[in-house]
Parts: C-alpha cells; sequence; structure tokens
C-alpha cells in the first residue's frame, strides 16, 4: 500500500549537465503544485544546494518567462559530496529538516543513482528525466535531446555550406561521452556520410572512412561530412588522417558545449511540461520513489529501483539506414 499522507511541501532540483527544457519542467514542477496548494522548495545548484541549504521558496511568478530559456534558473552541479556516505546522509537530513514530503529531481542518470541512496535514508525521491544525451535506460525520451540534436543539425547545415563551396572534408565532433545517440540523429538528420558512436568504438575503422570518402568522390561527391561522437575522440587526428592520405582539405569542428544551450524546442518544452505535471501528481497520489518516463507514446511512473535496472539500445537500424543514403 502506498503511503497515504497530506502533501504539503516539496523541494525540486536541476542536478548533472544542464539540458534545454529544464526550465520547462521546473515551471511545471511548481505551478502543478501550487495549484493543489503545495508549497515548493527550489534547491540551487542541484544536490550541493541541498547539502548546503541553498534553497528558496518558488511560486507561480517566480517561473514566468521561463518555458523559453535554456539551462536551468535553478543552475546545477556535478556533486562529488553525494558520492560519500557523508555527504548523502547530510542531504537526507536537511530534507528532513526542511519538511519536505518529496523531493523532485531533475537530471540524467547519474542524478538517479544520487536519488536512491536518498530512497535508502528516508527521502521521497521522484525522478523527471533530463539529458541531452538521451543515455538514460528507463525512458525512450530524455528532456534536452531533441533541442541539442537540433542545434548539431543547424551546425552541420552551416559546415555543409563552406565543405561544399571549397569541396572539402568537415569531420564534426558532437556531444556524447558514453552514448551515440546524439551523433547517430545528426548523422542522418544532417545527410552525413558516416558516423562514429562509442558503442562501437572497438569496431571503428579510420582506413574505411577515408576508403569510404575517395569513393563517394569519384562517383562525383564534391564534399564529406563525417560525424563523431565525443566519447569516441580523435577528432582533430581523424581530420589530419583524411587530409594526409586523400589529399582533400579537411576541416575538424567541435560542437562541444553548444550543444547544451539555446531555447528549447517545442518538443522538449512538451516533454518537460508533461513529465513536471505527472512527477507532481505522482506525489499527491502518495507514490513513493518513483520516475517519470515516456514509453511506447505514453507518460508512465515507474518504480526507482525498477528503472535503475532497466536496459536500452541505441538502434542500430538508424547507422544501417545512414550509410545506405550516404552513396
Ligand atoms: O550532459 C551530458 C553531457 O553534455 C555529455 O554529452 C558530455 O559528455 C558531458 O555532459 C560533458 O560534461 P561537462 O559539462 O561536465 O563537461
Amino acid at each position: 500500500m502506498e503511503q497515504e499522507k497530506k502533501i504539503k511541501k516539496i523541494g525540486v532540483l536541476t542536478s548533472g549537465g544542464d539540458a534545454p527544457g529544464m526550465n520547462a519542467a521546473i515551471r511545471a514542477v511548481v505551478r502543478t503544485a501550487q495549484y493543489h496548494n503545495v508549497e515548493v522548495i527550489g534547491i540551487r545548484k542541484g544536490y550541493n544546494g541541498l547539502i548546503n541549504g541553498e534553497i528558496k521558496e518558488m511560486r507561480s511568478k517566480d517561473v514566468s518567462n521561463v518555458m523559453n530559456l535554456g539551462g536551468t534558473i535553478l543552475h546545477t552541479a556535478r556533486c562529488p559530496e553525494m558520492m560519500t556516505e557523508e555527504g548523502v546522509n547530510k542531504a537526507a537530513a536537511i530534507y528532513k529538516i526542511l519538511g519536505l514530503d518529496a523531493l523532485v529531481v531533475i537530471g540524467g542518470d547519474g542524478s538517479y543513482r544520487g536519488m536512491a541512496e536518498l530512497a535508502k535514508r528516508g527521502v521521497n525521491c521522484i525522478g523527471i528525466p533530463a539529458t541531452i544525451d538521451l543515455d538514460m535506460n528507463c525512458t525512450e525520451y530524455t528532456i534536452g535531446f531533441d533541442t541539442a540534436v537540433n542545434t548539431g543539425m543547424d551546425a552541420l547545415n552551416k559546415l555543409r555550406d563552406t565543405s561544399s563551396s571549397h569541396e572539402r572534408c568537415s569531420v564534426v565532433e558532437v556531444m556524447g561521452r558514453d552514448a551515440g545517440y546524439i551523433a547517430v540523429w545528426c548523422g542522418m538528420v544532417g545527410g552525413a556520410e558516416d558516423v562514429m558512436f562509442p558503442e562501437e568504438k572497438e569496431k571503428i575503422d579510420s582506413a574505411k572512412v577515408i576508403q569510404q570518402i575517395l569513393e563517394n568522390r569519384s562517383i562525383g561527391k564534391r564534399h564529406n561530412l563525417i560525424v563523431v561522437a565525443e566519447g569516441v575522440g580523435g577528432t582533430q587526428k581523424l581530420a589530419k588522417d583524411i587530409q594526409e592520405i586523400t589529399g582533400i582539405q579537411t576541416r575538424a569542428t567541435i560542437l562541444g558545449h553548444l550543444q547544451r544551450g539555446g531555447s528549447p524546442t517545442a518538443t522538449d518544452r512538451m516533454h518537460a511540461s508533461m513529465m513536471g505535471y505527472h512527477a507532481v501528481k505522482a506525489i499527491l497520489e502518495g507514490q513513493q520513489n518513483r520516475v517519470v518516463s515516456y514509453n511506447r507514446g505514453r507518460y508512465e511512473v515507474l518504480d526507482l529501483a525498477e528503472a535503475l535496472n532497466m536496459e536500452k539500445h541505441l538502434d542500430r537500424e538508424i547507422y544501417d539506414v545512414i550509410k545506405v543514403l550516404a552513396i
């Protein structure tokens, strides 16, 4: 049986790498809570702010005009203290001192692992998935991914203009240390000839990539676009090798944190708003230690421990299709 308790006060924080759409999620949490007469405490700088008591009350007007903003108005951080027993104990103690009935955590996998530790110490945690990387096993969508891919696509469009004018090859590095979702999506929608991503790092053969560039030139292509995920690395070296071996002028571009910023797309605002709403509804229903996910076209609320044990794999078909369309 879920605990039936009058919910009076909840906390909300953003944690880990920021992601466009986090503000829309904060707005949805604050407004859904206020609609139900629940007080909201905004916690600054992720778990650090919980540990250090950096808090402020948030009301509807505090989230006016934030839906369209990238970044997070609550600020965020990666928090090494949450990896220590002492840090987690302190965070749980502050939660109790603040008199919170639940803590909404908007963040990625690392933030969810922090929630699991807090849950063991009596903190009722509700997660909202937010990371540009899309690499959370319990959900098919994470807030920020669509904006990041659109930023990557825009960059590829621009690089295509200049590569094509100069008949050059462009090697573009996109974000994603451990996951290739951004890379394969950018590769597909940007019309790249090849994509290198971490899940297949072992199989990458740059000689083959270079051979493909030469073949494409022989059938009339006048420029080339290659996408490399951050986790594969070696972008500058690959560009140098391509130029040396093929004689084709090649330039490397690293998009880096550019992909973390910007006004969220409609897709990100929609998911963030719906997920924020569902997170507060779950709390009001008395649910404990849950995460909001988006799977098979629906929002669902899953058990935190089960969510952390789920598996998800990059759909390799996207890559296979990129190769077909690259001729
Ligand atoms: O938030 C996800 C992400 O942007 C990854 O794509 C990237 O590998 C990492 O964060 C970079 O982290 P930081 O901002 O701490 O350098």
